[in-house]
């Protein structure tokens, strides 16, 4: 039974009047923010136009008609209608719907048809993954996941950053110094070095950046020996970064990074001008964007080089022809607002109207244990060695607390991993992040390590219960502390729904802490395994959804839930 509908049914009976669709009095219903005000409240004032009433008495004349075998109550409070679902009923329903859904509860199936492109991660080549990646992989990696459970065709693109003059001087540092097997032993590594004696050395010698620029122009008119270096550096970078993705259990289905666009933004750069939006500024091309208050958009510099903004032109356009997508994110720090504002604002100058489908979803810095991280000084985590840490940690935290363990290597790496995501996504994203261990790694509270414990346990108590069950006594269940892990799985979906139309993950990392902690409180003050057959048949039912929907949370947010710990 769907109680949203069935409540709109009932109120409908009583003011026919109305003359609406019960889904749309379904959907202007409200959970109230303190379960004594009831499971669900209808806010009269917005039918108060319509039938020109005040909404007390809207309320006061729906209280007196209103009711059913699965409602307690209903009470008329200031112009509300606060609906109390009867306790075993309400439990019953619950569990039975999500139990019934199995892996599919949470998702209303609404993205049928429908494509999302995702850009996410997008590292940059020669560089190091460091851990200011984390969040935009992880992030990215989360909606990935929401977007196909929500039905939807769901692209994973990692734009890599393959593009730039650095690349020239890299090649002409590696002519000079490098060897084919110290940089495939060192990887990224090796290839940083290259580029900072590149740097030390042309103070020195400014011949050397001339090499650089005569590199970078080989690999810009497509000469082999050039090309075969680059892409060569791209495939160690690019190998490094596996480890870490499959360390992190993060996938795309397109590498198409700058680069790719080469070929793809002449075709562009004549359309802006067809369109009487390119304009000359100091020998450089641009569209003016003064109107919408923000700096010029720069297209072409004065020597005819394209910019990251050309190419997310190119991009856009591309991912649109390619993939006729319904909505676009980035997945981006919020260092790049500015950027995507304009990106933006151009594709809607050139009269696209799936500009508005595109989305910045934006997030904020990380700090290290109250420290900025600033490459130029030399503070930098990075992201493998975070999470090799935090694999380590978590194995000694298991050798001390369960010696006997199987499989003890894989469950560290899922409890370390999961650890430092939990704690990326917690936060609302735009929030900037302060990554510390013993906060982190805390099997108390709110962490990762803790709601996967919690599931652990679950996975544990229906270990033990017997197979023979009763016929489940769900009255059983009108406790607090089970009433309140019910109203939490009864809004998983709605959760879900606004974790994604909102893009923020963060709301199902709090939703399974939110279980967590409550299947925790209720699996000790109450009896699961109690000899009462019926109790004892409801609670494990209780037991098994929450195991269900926190496994399901988890994996939403990139994690796995070990059934042992
Ligand atoms: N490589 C860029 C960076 O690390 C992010 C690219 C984001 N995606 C895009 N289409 N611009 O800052």
């Amino acid at each position: 039974m769907d109680f949203r509908l069935a409540i709109a049914d009932r109120i409908l009976e009583n003011i026919p009047e109305a003359a609406l669709p019960a889904a749309e009095i379904a959907n202007m219903l409200e959970i109230p923010p303190d379960a004594k005000l009831g499971d669900y409240a209808f806010p009269c004032f917005k039918l108060s136009k319509a039938l020109r009433k005040s909404p007390v008495a809207i309320a006061d004349r729906l209280a007196a008609g209103v009711s059913a075998p699965f409602l307690a109550r209903v009470e008329s409070v200031k112009g509300y209608l606060n609906f109390f679902v009867d306790r075993a009923t309400y439990a019953r329903e619950v569990l039975s719907r999500a139990l019934s859904e199995g892996d599919r509860y949470g998702s209303d199936g609404s993205g049928q048809g429908r494509c999302a492109v995702i850009d996410y991660s997008s590292i940059n080549i020669a560089k190091r993954f460091h851990i200011g990646h984390l969040s935009t992989t992880m992030i990215g990696n989360s909606l990935y996941r929401l977007y196909k459970f929500f039905g939807w065709r769901a692209v994973g693109v990692n734009h890599l950053g393959d593009w730039g003059t650095q690349f020239g001087k890299m090649i002409a540092a590696y002519r000079r110094w490098g060897d084919r097997e110290t940089v495939e032993r060192g990887g990224v590594d090796e290839m940083v070095k290259l580029y900072v004696r590149f740097h030390r050395e042309a103070e020195k010698d400014p011949a050397l950046e001339d090499e650089g620029r005569a590199w970078f122009k080989r690999i810009e008119d497509g000469d082999p020996e050039a090309l075969s270096i680059f892409n060569w550096f791209k495939d160690v970078t690019l190998k490094d970064a596996e480890k870490t993705y499959e360390l992190l259990g993060v996938s795309f289905d397109s590498y198409a990074g700058e680069s790719f666009y080469n070929d793809k933004m002449a075709p562009v750069v004549e359309e802006l001008r067809e369109k009487g939006l390119l304009k000359e500024d100091q020998g450089a091309k641009i569209v003016d964007l003064e109107p919408y208050g923000m700096p010029p958009a720069l297209i072409l510099r004065s020597d005819g080089a394209t910019l990251y903004l050309t190419r997310d032109l190119a991009a856009a356009k591309y991912r649109r022809d390619t993939y006729d997508f319904d909505r676009s994110l980035y997945v981006v720090a919020y260092q790049q607002d500015l950027h995507f504002k304009q990106l933006f604002k151009v594709l809607e100058l050139m009269g696209y109207e799936w500009a508005k489908a595109c989305e910045h979803v934006s997030f904020g810095m990380v700090s290290f244990e109250g420290q900025t991280l600033s490459t130029r000084e030399g503070r930098v985590v990075y992201l493998d060695e975070l999470l090799r840490t935090a694999v380590e940690k978590a194995r000694g935290i298991i050798e001390e607390k369960s010696p006997g363990l199987e499989d003890k290597g894989e469950i560290a790496r899922q409890i370390g991993v999961g650890a430092v995501v939990f704690f990326a996504l917690y936060n609302n994203r735009i929030k900037d992040i302060d990554f510390w261990w013993d906060r982190a790694l805390n099997f108390d509270g709110e962490t990762g390590p803790y709601v996967m414990y919690t599931h652990a346990r679950a996975c544990s108590v229906l270990r033990k219960a017997e197979d023979a069950q009763a016929e489940p006594d769900y009255g059983a269940l009108s406790d607090p502390e089970a009433q309140e892990v019910v109203r939490l799985i009864e809004q998983f979906p709605q959760v879900l729904k606004s974790a994604l139309d909102r893009s923020e993950p963060s709301m199902v990392t709090r939703f399974s802490a939110d279980l967590a902690q409550a299947f925790n409180k209720f699996y000790y003050e109450r009896r699961i395994l109690d000899d009462d057959p019926g109790a004892r048949a409801a609670r494990l039912l209780l037991t098994r959804a929450s195991r269900d929907v926190i496994k399901q949370a988890l994996w939403l947010i990139g994690l796995s839930a070990p059934e042992r710990m």
